[in-house]
């Protein structure tokens, strides 16, 4: 990254082909493939931004939240990185790197900055969560303060799409093949009932309707046929949307739009509640569920009826990047903060 802003390369190891075949992340081999991957991630992302190690100002790095094995394969490595070179180590919040991905993308579409506050909703895999997103210049650039105001009491919104998409036999991730099989389904066909959070009502619960998937599949045993028919097309490699819909039903279609309505609906009725609630100037979404067409279309209608903006990374910088985490360092580096050597990976690092 150039002045936290421009990307030079981005470079991005997907593990998805080695976890596939356990329908999601195993740890140990994450952290296994990260070890084997970070050196020629490095040096790919160096080459294709035509730069030598020694014309790097600081390094980056992502202490936390998640899995600590691949954590401290990062943390050991940009420790000894920037040791090596004498240059400055940042440490930085994976959730804070999703923050700044869209921060990342709205120069690239040619957009303004989006107006602080905001509310930013991340969800992924591994992560649904509301922040109140707070900024003020601090030494030539913007710094920003978060508050946590809502996040998920159980599953996250892409792990229930994963879970459901292993029931259904569609395939790991869940999210990219239900996104498009629910096109061809009617979303109105099964009613879900909306989950009730006692207390915060900006938090998220996404088990509730993972469990009401696996009933009303229990409930239609004439859908065991397709299931196992598209588990077999899996085995044979044939993973693509276009290749499992005609082993689909319209049952089943109709099952995964309906699902992905209930989730959707969900997702954007709390952010805009909360946007209300912090009288917030923009909305920010990102994490892998913020590649969903739908949600993207109804949180551009239903925030765009508010007069509220909306602002979403591309797809490639929804899912998991480097370029993110570079993005969120630079202010901090600007503002002089510096990782200690006895800084250690955190597997729960709160960002507020
Ligand atoms: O942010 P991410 O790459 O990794 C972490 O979990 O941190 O997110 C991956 C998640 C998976 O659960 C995947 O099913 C979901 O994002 N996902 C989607 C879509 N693309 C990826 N969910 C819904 N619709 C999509 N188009
Ligand atoms: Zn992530």
């Amino acid at each position: 990254m150039a002045d936290g802003r421009e990307i030079l390369s981005s470079i991005v190891a997907s593990q998805v082909a080695i976890h596939r075949k356990y329908g999601g992340v195993v740890p140990e081999l994450a952290s296994r493939e990260h070890l084997r991957q970070i050196v020629p991630v490095v040096r790919e992302a160096l080459g294709e931004a035509k730069l030598a190690l020694a014309d790097v100002d600081a390094v980056a790095v992502t202490q936390g939240p998640g899995l600590v094995g691949s954590l401290l394969v990062g943390v050991t490595y940009g420790k000894v990185l920037a040791a090596s070179l004498g240059k400055p180590l940042v440490a930085v919040n994976h959730l804070e790197g999703h923050v700044h991905a869209v921060l990342l993308e709205a120069p690239i579409a040619k957009r303004e900055q989006p107006a602080m506050p905001a509310v930013c909703l991340i969800v992924s895999g591994g992560h649904t969560v509301l922040y109140d997103v707070q900024a003020a210049p601090v030494n030539g650039a913007l710094r920003f303060r978060y508050a946590r105001i809502g996040q998920t009491r159980d599953d996250a919104a892409g792990e229930a799409y994963d879970k459901v998409a292993k029931l259904l036999g569609l395939g790991y991730p869940g999210g990219p093949v239900i996104d498009q099989l629910a096109a061809d389904g009617n979303a109105e066909a099964v009613r879900f009932t909306p989950p009730v959070t006692k207390g915060n009502p900006l938090d998220f619960s996404f088990s509730g309707i993972k469990t009401a998937v696996l009933r009303y599949v229990r409930a239609h045993a004439e859908m065991n046929e397709e299931t196992v028919a598209r588990e077999a097309a899996l085995q044979r490699g044939e993973r693509k949307a276009a290749q499992l819909r005609p082993l689909c039903s319209q049952l089943t279609l109709d099952l995964v739009a309906s699902f992905q309505r209930s989730v959707v609906s969900d997702l954007v009725a709390r952010t805009l509640a909360a946007a209300e609630e912090r009288d917030a100037r923009s909305v920010l979404v990102s994490g892998g569920v913020a590649a969903n067409s739908e949600l993207r279309q109804t949180f551009d209608e239903e925030a765009g009826a508010r007069g509220l903006p909306v602002f979403f990374p591309s797809r490639a910088l929804s899912t998991d990047n480097a370029a993110m985490i570079a993005a969120a360092a630079y202010p901090r580096l600007l503002a002089g903060e510096r990782a200690s050597v006895e800084m250690n990976a955190e597997a729960n690092f709160p960002l507020a």
